[in-house]
């Protein structure tokens, strides 16, 4: 037993038949501890909040109801709000979320972690009751943030609904999350140092239904764009783009200088405004879209120069590849295919520019 005084803060919405099982599982788990359940619910029309009431008579359970407010992740910032614990926990009613894992999660804590996440993907985790496309969507948005919020590639499972951190890591923080998920948010606006992993089981819901619908993948998409821009991701995207327009011109303004000045073959020529138009959107981007990641020794500058020039070469052959394979075999008109080349290139080099060349 420690000195920790943890808080569970569970956001509910008709779960009525989940929260007695919950509850009973969290205290046989949590026993030799000091700790709280906060239960923040949003005025369920169940009867949820009634059954709730009647466990805070057993358990140390407190009731938070929103009379005119929805929705998961601003309901967990309630309940932090009114959590008295050092350390908090935040997990789902449904017992998707088995109770027992806060076990692991409060060792994480004990052992020095400011923020641990039970995740579904590291060894030992999973969802092996998700369907194909449940799968691929839960993946497709993960991809999301780790592209486009760099600072949650560390954390393999940043979508999970399950965790426990210390609370000072909420200091002076301003959240804004949209949507469900409270936890990336946290991840990107937080100050978490030393964040680890635990891995878990994501059961089947074992009654009640889901409230995740098209909407929350709206929400998330919109998450995701307003976390960018909190964090100068959107502007480090924008230069990027900025920067890569102005390579057009110095490849043209080189290709015309050799070809007509100098009088160098085009085909020659433009061999050397391709590198020229390189090199100037290295430069660009190196003092521009990526100074925050810059490292100032002069090898590193030339070893970025050279990564730099590897992806651009890669995305052009990727950008020809489309080209020809869109226009030859699939039949598109070759300007259109030469516009898809662009788009798919242009990802590729911001990709690889984020992971390896200003990694
Ligand atoms: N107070 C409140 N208000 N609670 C809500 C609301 C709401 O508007 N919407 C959902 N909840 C509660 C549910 O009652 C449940 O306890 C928990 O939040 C999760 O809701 P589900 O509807 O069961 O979500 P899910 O199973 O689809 O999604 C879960 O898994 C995802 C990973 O795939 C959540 O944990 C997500 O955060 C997680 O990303
Ligand atoms: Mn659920």
């Amino acid at each position: 037993m420690g000195d920790n005084f943890i808080s569970i803060v569970i956001p509910t919405y008709n779960e009525r038949d989940n929260i007695v099982p919950l509850v009973e599982r969290i205290s046989r788990t949590l026993n030799n501890h000091n700790y709280e359940i906060l239960l923040v619910d949003d005025n369920s029309q169940d009867g949820t909040v009634d059954v709730a009431a009647k466990l805070a008579e057993k358990y140390p359970v407190k009731v938070l109801v929103r009379a005119n407010e929805r929705g998961l992740a601003t309901a967990v910032l309630h309940g932090f709000k009114y959590a008295r614990g050092n350390v908090v926990g935040v997990m789902d009613a449904d017992l998707q979320h088995p109770p027992e894992v806060n076990a692991a999660l409060l060792k994480a804590i004990e052992n020095g972690a400011d923020m641990v996440v039970a995740s579904r993907y590291i060894p030992g985790g999973g969802c092996p009751n998700w369907g194909l496309t449940r799968r691929i969507i839960s993946k497709g948005a993960l991809s999301l943030a780790h592209i486009f919020l760099p600072s949650t590639r560390q954390v393999k499972d940043p979508m999970s609904g399950y965790f426990m951190f210390r609370r000072d890591g909420l200091d002076q923080v301003e959240f804004k999350p949209i949507g469900y998920k409270i936890l990336l948010e946290m991840l990107v606006m937080g100050k978490f140092q030393h964040v680890v992993e635990v891995p878990f089981i994501f059961e089947d819901r074992s009654s009640g239904a889901s409230k995740m619908k098209a909407r929350q993948q709206i929400d998330y998409l919109k998450h995701i764009f307003s976390l960018m821009r909190r964090k100068g991701e959107l502007k480090r995207l924008l230069r990027f783009i900025g920067v890569g327009l102005s390579g057009v011109i110095v490849n043209e303004g080189i290709l015309w200088i050799l070809t007509d000045l100098v009088g160098i073959r085009y085909y020659i020529s433009s061999l050397g405004a391709i590198e020229a138009s390189i090199i100037s959107n290295f430069i660009l981007n190196d003092y521009f879209t990526f100074a925050d990641r810059r490292t100032g020794k002069i090898g590193s500058f030339f070893s970025r120069l050279l990564k730099f020039n590897v992806v651009c070469a890669a995305g052009a052959a990727i950008q020809y590849g489309i080209l020809v394979l869109l226009t030859s075999v699939v039949g598109i008109n070759y300007l259109i295919s030469n516009l898809i080349g662009i788009l798919i290139a242009f990802i590729w080099n911001y990709f690889f520019s984020l992971f390896w060349t200003w990694k």
